[in-house]
């Protein structure tokens, strides 16, 4: 008799009771427990909190809109914080940005784009991707913000590294059936021939190339374990009816080239605890989630273009001065302020926190990253050469080029042309939009031929360093001691929150989870100080 999961958990339940069921979940990794052990513990402000108390909720100030002070307002909102956030651009979301057609983007010289895309395109300038351990998921379902598969790594997409000499790209499934086969071969003939023997028992040796022959489809022992052509490579001609078997890859590319190629070096980026597959995005674009948060804390509350200019901490609260979207000076008051700015900018306003906040706000170092979307006519790599969504990488400095998750078989649809950081960014970011589309087509081709560059229809380039009042993709620290350590706690009534105060800087996760610390020290105080 066949178990299938379900049935086998129905059973255990029928037999020993809900108990038995529960720990036999927990046996299996699907209990409570499980959840328990990974999340950091959160318990949003309730409104019970001060009427048990019999205080009111207290006034807020929240510096910045992007995620972080977006989170800040929505749960101190929950207990009936008055929260007003002060944006100084003329939008929410900070670096979670979704670009459609007629989206203005200006860079810090006055440059502008307009995006020119069909109505069911859009580009996620910013954030593209959520791991499905990540708090940012649990905000989409509380926030009912519909999610999909993000396809993160795909056996059909590709590499390609040029300096290694390929002239073509290689499919991930063939690169992967390489190194895996080769790597098998080497591994199956050292152990067969006792070099490995002070690790291993016969029976280990025996399990271990019972294993690499699965996992590297080699020949066995009278072939010396060969590594040979095979179906994981792919096919030149595909299996099919009757008589039509399907023609391997073939040219195998011996040993030696493939570990001159590097493409083993690519493989590790999946096992990543934040990149790993199964991945997600909102659906219609990353910017849902900022929406969905602005609606809940309520419009009234989110003053757009309107730029922080000084900060004061008073004896009994926060005096924040800041330049209204008509350009006027206002002045806001407040018991508590939330500063979720980037550290760089916050360090470039007027502040009496002292000498110490000003020299951590000025430690945390800002890195670049680039992203130019490509729209094409046609979805050629659907039709043309079989990609639905995945990452293709290449030593370019164009870094990664994305296919999209979503749309399928639409009849246009947005490339990301390259994603890349530091030295590459900057190197784009220093170009007109004009000659940023010209490069990274140019380079593109290398990959996919004529058809980049004669199919092109809009694209839309963003230098993250250039974006006013954001300069930067994220920050990194030289150390977590000192200022990172002082910027996590209050200088007087202004707390701090960003994805700069976490563990996991550049996601989304890290904003939320320094926004709901930063919730929970500031309630506890309120609760004291009222
Ligand atoms: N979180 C960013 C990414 O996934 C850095 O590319």
């Amino acid at each position: 008799m066949s178990y299938t999961r379900r049935s086998f958990l129905t059973a255990v339940g029928a037999t020993g009771g809900a108990g038995a069921l529960l720990a036999t979940m927990g046996a299996l990794g699907l209990a409570p427990t499980a959840e328990a052990a990974t999340k950091t513990a959160f318990t949003p402000p309730q409104p019970s909190d001060f009427s048990l108390t019999g205080r009111a909720g207290k006034k807020v100030v929240i510096l910045g809109a992007g995620i972080a002070g977006l989170t800040t307002a929505y749960e101190l909102g929950k207990a009936g914080y008055d929260c007003t956030l002060l944006e100084a651009r003329d939008r929410v979301g900070g670096r979670n940005w979704t670009i459609r057609n007629g989206d203005r983007l200006t860079e810090l010289s006055g440059a502008t784009q307009t995006a020119r895309f069909a109505p069911e395109t859009y580009m996620n300038a910013g954030p593209a991707r959520l791991a499905q351990w990540m708090v940012t998921l649990d905000y989409c379902r509380e926030l009912g913000v519909p999610v999909e598969v993000f396809t993160n790594s795909n056996a059909q997409a590709y590499i390609f590294h040029e300096a290694a000499g390929m002239t073509a790209p290689v499919r991930w499934r063939t690169a992967k059936a390489d190194v895996y086969g080769y790597i098998s071969e080497l591994l199956a003939t050292a152990t067969d021939a006792g070099a490995l023997n002070a690790k291993l028992t016969a029976q280990d040796k025996e399990r271990l190339l019972s294993f690499l022959s699965s996992f590297g489809a080699i020949g066995g022992k009278s072939s010396g374990f060969a590594y040979t052509d095979n179906s994981r490579r792919g096919h030149s001609v595909d299996p099919g009816a009757g008589d039509q078997e399907g023609t391997l890859l073939g040219s195998v590319p011996s040993l030696s080239s493939v570990l001159a190629s590097g493409v083993g070096q690519r493989f590790s980026f999946e096992f990543g605890y934040d990149q790993a597959m199964l991945m997600f995005q909102p659906v219609g674009g990353m910017d849902a989630i900022p929406m969905a948060l602005a609606k809940a804390i309520g419009k009234h509350r989110i003053h757009t273009q309107s730029r922080a200019t000084k900060i004061t901490n008073l004896e009994t609260g926060v005096e924040v001065e800041y330049q209204d979207k008509n350009g006027k000076t206002q002045l806001i008051t407040a018991d508590y302020c939330v500063a979720a700015m980037p550290p760089h900018i916050l360090a470039r306003t007027p502040h009496n926190l002292g000498a110490d906040v000003q020299a951590a706000l000025a430690t945390p170092v800002p890195t670049n990253a680039g992203k130019i979307g490509l729209e094409y006519r046609r979805r050629w790599w659907e039709t043309d050469e079989n990609i639905y969504g995945g990452v293709t990488n290449t030593d370019l400095d164009l870094g990664t080029l994305w296919y999209p998750s979503s749309g399928y078989h639409q009849s246009t649809g947005l490339i990301v042309g390259y994603y890349n950081f530091g030295a590459q960014a900057d190197a784009y970011a220093a170009l007109s939009h004009a000659e940023r589309e010209r490069r990274a087509v140019e380079q593109g081709m290398k990959i996919h031929g004529a058809k980049y560059r004669d199919e092109l229809k809009s694209s839309m380039s963003i230098a993250w360093k250039l974006q006013p009042h954001i300069e930067g993709a994220w920050v990194s620290w030289p150390s977590r001691e000192g200022a990172y350590q002082l910027l996590n706690r209050p200088a007087g009534r202004v707390h701090f929150a960003g994805d700069w105060l976490s563990y996991m800087i550049a996601w989304q996760h890290g904003a939320i989870e320094s926004a709901r610390k930063t919730v929970t020290e500031l309630h506890q105080r309120a609760l004291k100080e009222s």
